[in-house]
Parts: structure tokens; sequence; C-alpha cells
């Protein structure tokens, strides 16, 4: 498996449930960013439905990375408003990007990454934003190699203990 080239293209219905099991490996990564994960949700049709509105909408992407016939990383992204104020009334958000550990320091993340630009270059958007746990250091610094900057601070007060 390892020597087989890994083909970056469109996300298409078929790819939904391939693409189901590596958000579930992705979650391993948001744990200590969104706190307890919904596992039920990310197991339920709402979960397959947000997805599949990336594949249908012509504002959003849905890419795929596969090697032979397994999926082996994905990016969401979408055309989204700006806040009001800034002159960038739309900016690209990059909603999700995972690469499957087997697969991973072989430019794959640059190449789905690269394919965002792209789309975002033709809808006239100049700008992308990505949000990443303050925690996931090595993803900052791949975000750093594709020539992110760090622009703010989200911060959170808990209230009350997690169920
Ligand atoms: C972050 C992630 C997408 C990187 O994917 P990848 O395919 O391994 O990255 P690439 O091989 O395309 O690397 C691109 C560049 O980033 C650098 N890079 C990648 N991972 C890195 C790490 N962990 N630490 C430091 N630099 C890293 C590479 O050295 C490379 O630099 P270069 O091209 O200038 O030589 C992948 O590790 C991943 O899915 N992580 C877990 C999920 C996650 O955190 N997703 C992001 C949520 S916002």
């Amino acid at each position: 498996m390892q020597d087989q080239a890994v083909i970056i293209r469109e996300m298409v219905e078929a790819d939904l449930p391939g693409n189901h099991q590596l958000q579930h490996l992705q979650m391993q990564y948001h744990l200590d960013w969104l706190g307890p994960i919904d596992y039920e949700w990310i197991a339920s049709e709402a979960c397959t439905q947000r997805t599949r509105n990336f594949i249908e909408n012509d504002d959003h992407l849905a890419i795929v990375a596969e090697q032979g016939e397994n999926p082996v990383g994905f990016l969401l992204g979408k055309i989204a408003p700006n806040h009001p104020t800034s002159m960038n009334k739309m900016i690209g958000e990059l909603c999700s990007l995972f690469v499957h550990e087997d697969v991973r320091g072989l430019g794959v993340g640059r190449q789905l990454c690269e394919r965002f630009n792209s789309f975002c270059a033709d809808h006239g958007i100049g700008l992308i934003i990505v949000e990443a746990a303050s925690s996931n250091f090595p993803t900052h610094e791949f975000y750093q190699r594709l020539g992110y900057k760090d622009y703010s601070v989200t911060m959170r007060l808990q209230l009350a203990d997690d169920d």
C-alpha cells in the first residue's frame, strides 16, 4: 500500500461511507478542542448530510485523497461571509482537513490545501482562514509551512463541567 501513488480528486456521493471513517479517526485531534465528542452524531445521517452539502454546493469544496481503493485523506472547505466591516466581504474557510497517519509527510496535506487555494482563487477570494486547536502544535507548523500566519486567539470560559 505504501508504494501506491496518492490521487487527489473531488469527493462524490460514493465516497461518503469511507469519508465517514476518516472523520471518526479525525476526532482524536479534536478531543481537547471540542471536549467530549458526540460519536453518535458522527454516525448519524445529519453528519453525512453535512458532508454531502460540501459535495453539492457550488461554493463548497469536498476533496479526497485516495491510495488505490482506500481513502487516506480529505478536505472540506467553503466560501463564507466575512465580518461585514471588512473590505473582504467573502473569505475561504478551510473547515476540515485530515490525512491518515500512514501517508503523512508525503505532501498530501499540502496538495489538498493547494487545491482549495485554487478553488478560492477561481471564486475571486483572496483570503483563507482556518481554525485549529491551540494545543495542536504540529498542525500549526503544517499551516505555517503553507504560508498561513497567526492572526487571532479564540478564548473560552468553562461555566459548567462537561457531561
Ligand atoms: C496536519 C496534516 C493534515 C498534515 O498532512 P501531511 O500530508 O502529513 O502534510 P504534508 O506532507 O503535505 O506537509 C506539508 C508541509 O508541512 C510540514 N509538516 C507536516 N506535518 C508537520 C508536523 N507534524 N510538524 C511540522 N511540520 C509538518 C511538512 O514538513 C511539509 O513542509 P515542506 O513542504 O515545506 O517540506 C496531518 O498531519 C493531519 O491530518 N493531522 C491530524 C488532523 C489535523 O490536525 N487536522 C487539522 C485540523 S484543523
